[in-house]
């Protein structure tokens, strides 16, 4: 069995070979179940799944499709029960509907695509007998949220003259939330969700400001613009603008409606994680996952009140409209000669210096005020990208994912992967992004000043270089690399409570497939990285969450490779040949019941 696995606490299984079998594998004396499946009925009145008869009506009342965050939350008095959230970042709908014409979509499949973006939360429960984790359908607490479901925005642009439309003159009330990435988990028991490549969605931006957050001149990649108008740029230019934030759930409340926390800055919000200061304020992390983008966190100024009582709830729902947003500013310590761009070390063996967070604006009860020349604090939240640029931001390899970890306090940031990377004009090479053409990818540390999450300065190093460990180019903390599995373009990351970190990737470049990773982050098997699981052909692995017994992944895009439809799918996870390929979340546990890794 596993037990005799070598490795850190946390970390004693043995490791999954890469493999491009078309399936989720995991370690030798561990098992799995789909939790929940895309299409599967989650709330009251809501119908089997019928992919050749799908509805807008019936997608509204299932699980979503692909999912990128994944949360679990303690639901207090009923045993061995959990509310599971989850984000439906995108749609593939080559794969989702026979015959689908990208050019001349119906409006029915326009409208269940809306129904399969958003979010969900769906309580979950444990099987003690065969360790499966099973929905409990039709929940008082199961929720649906979609790209007509109303969520309201808060903090300094709530009510802006840049986020009002025509439908909505008040500048407060937004249909919709799109593409959610990652995100976290609050210690006040709410979650974040954090919206990142909103700019797909729309038709025919024409602004400085839409160019730079990536909007289209012409028709959208899925032509919602011809079924509602607000996603045409050219008759309403500011609903773009109201998307790009972090949102924030109660899932407790399932009548609340969820906010867009716009204190937080609008950009391709990749997460949303947060650690309280020592007084109990919380800091927000967030990467921008665009090339050449920025990192970002927001301090809050108001402290989280303990306990469960309504006044407690309410106050704390109201920690992300008030406090100051930052930028961060990387400078390596080794001279810039060194740093060659082909991954050769440093000559002081490290890829390291010292960072700086610079403010941009502050919001408070009173009104807003803007850290930046030349832009009202109005403009810094909404176009926080610009905002950036002038502060001289440190331009990156695509921020993703960005976490505390909850033992040390370091921070740990993905950046995927940048093929643009000294290529041509673009930027070249630098010490926190040491390789040109970075198609790997690499995992930075990051120590804030006194380990206090609010310093105005850290210290930085690369944590990991990615890449087959037998390319000179990679760096596994120092670790020997003749042990270390192979690894391609991190992406979200989580912490189990040993204070190990758990990396899963998307678009891995070493021709196996995604997958999950764990590495220690402390002690000396600080850089042993072991691949915990892999997913099927087409997928991401998304998720994930590390708990003492069980580990849950999204395995998100199965099936999507090129030329795929839904007589040709990439991918019949999971339900084997001729039936649709479904995006789903996996459970994965130890046969015998023991710890994860222990
Ligand atoms: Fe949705 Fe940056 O990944
Ligand atoms: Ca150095
Ligand atoms: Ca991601
Ligand atoms: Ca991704």
């Amino acid at each position: 069995g596993n037990n005799k696995a070598q490795g850190a606490r946390g970390l004693r299984f043995t490791p999954v070979a890469p493999n491009t079998a078309d399936a989720v594998t995991v370690p030798e004396g561990y098992r799995q179940n789909v939790v929940v499946r895309w299409g599967e009925p989650i709330l009251r009145g809501a119908p089997a799944f019928d992919p050749e008869n799908q509805t807008a009506a019936a997608q509204a009342g299932q699980f979503g499709y692909n999912v990128d965050f994944l949360a679990l939350l303690p639901l207090k008095g009923e045993r061995g029960r959990q509310v599971l959230v989850a984000n439906h970042e995108y749609t593939d709908e080559i794969l989702m509907f026979r015959d689908y014409d990208s050019e001349n979509p119906t409006r029915e499949q326009v409208e269940i695509a809306w129904a399969a973006h958003g979010l969900a939360a769906v309580v979950v429960e444990e099987d003690k007998k065969s360790g499966k984790l099973t929905p409990v359908t039709r929940h008082h607490l199961n929720r649906r949220l979609t790209v007509t479901s109303e969520f309201r925005l808060t903090g300094p642009v709530a009510g802006s003259d840049l986020v009002k439309t025509s439908a909505d003159p008040t500048g407060r009330k937004v249909l919709g939330t799109l593409n959610n990435c990652a995100g976290g988990t609050t210690p006040w028991g709410t979650t974040l969700h954090a919206e990142e490549n909103f700019n797909q969605y729309f038709a025919n931006g024409s602004s400085a400001t839409d160019k730079r957050y990536g909007v289209g001149t012409g028709a959208s990649g899925r032509k919602w613009e011809r079924f509602d108008q607000r996603f045409d740029l050219a008759r309403e230019p500011n609903e773009v603008h109201r998307f790009g934030y972090v949102v924030e759930l109660d899932p407790y409340d399932p009548d609340s409606t969820p906010r867009k926390r716009t204190a937080l800055g609008r950009f391709k919000h990749e997460a949303a994680t947060v650690r309280l200061t020592h007084d109990g304020r919380p800091v927000i992390y967030s990467g921008d996952d665009e090339r050449f983008d920025y990192i970002y966190k927001f301090v809050g100024s108001k402290r989280m009140r303990h306990g469960n009582s309504r006044a407690a709830r309410e106050h704390n729902l109201t920690l992300l409209d008030e406090g100051t947003l930052y930028v961060a500013k990387l400078t390596g310590d080794s001279p810039a000669l060194e740093i060659d761009g082909t991954g050769k070390l440093p000559k002081d063996g490290e890829f390291d210096g010292s960072g700086q967070w610079i403010p941009l604006a502050t919001a408070t009860a009173r009104g807003a005020v803007s850290h930046v020349e030349g832009m009202t604090a109005e403009e810094v939240f909404v176009f926080t990208r610009l905002a950036g640029d002038k502060v001289g931001a440190t331009k990156m390899d695509r921020p993703e994912d960005v976490e505390p970890n909850p033992v040390t306090g370091k921070v740990y940031v993905a950046l995927t992967n940048n093929s643009h990377r000294g290529v041509g004009s673009n930027p070249k090479a630098d010490e926190a992004n040491p390789r040109n053409a970075n198609k790997h990818g690499h995992i930075l540390e990051l120590t804030e000043r006194w380990n206090r999450p609010e310093s105005t300065k850290f210290a930085w190093s690369l944590f990991l270089v990615a890449g087959d460990p037998q390319d000179p180019a990679t760096y596994f903390a120092g670790f020997p690399k003749d042990s270390v599995s192979p690894i391609s373009c991190p992406d979200n990351v989580a912490f189990d409570d040993h204070g190990n970190l758990w990396i899963s990737t998307d678009g891995a470049a070493l021709g196996s497939h995604d997958g999950l990773f764990g590495v220690a982050t402390r002690g000396e098997r600080r850089g042993e990285l072991k691949q915990f699981l892999t997913v099927p052909r087409g997928a991401e692995t998304c998720g994930p969450i590390i708990q003492d017994r069980r580990v849950l992944v999204a395995v998100q895009h199965p099936g999507e490779v090129d030329g795929a439809s839904v007589d040709n799918p990439g991918s019949t996870w999971p339900d084997g040949p001729g039936t649709y390929v479904r995006p789903s979340v996996v459970a994965v546990w130890r046969a015998d019941g023991q710890d994860i890794g222990v």
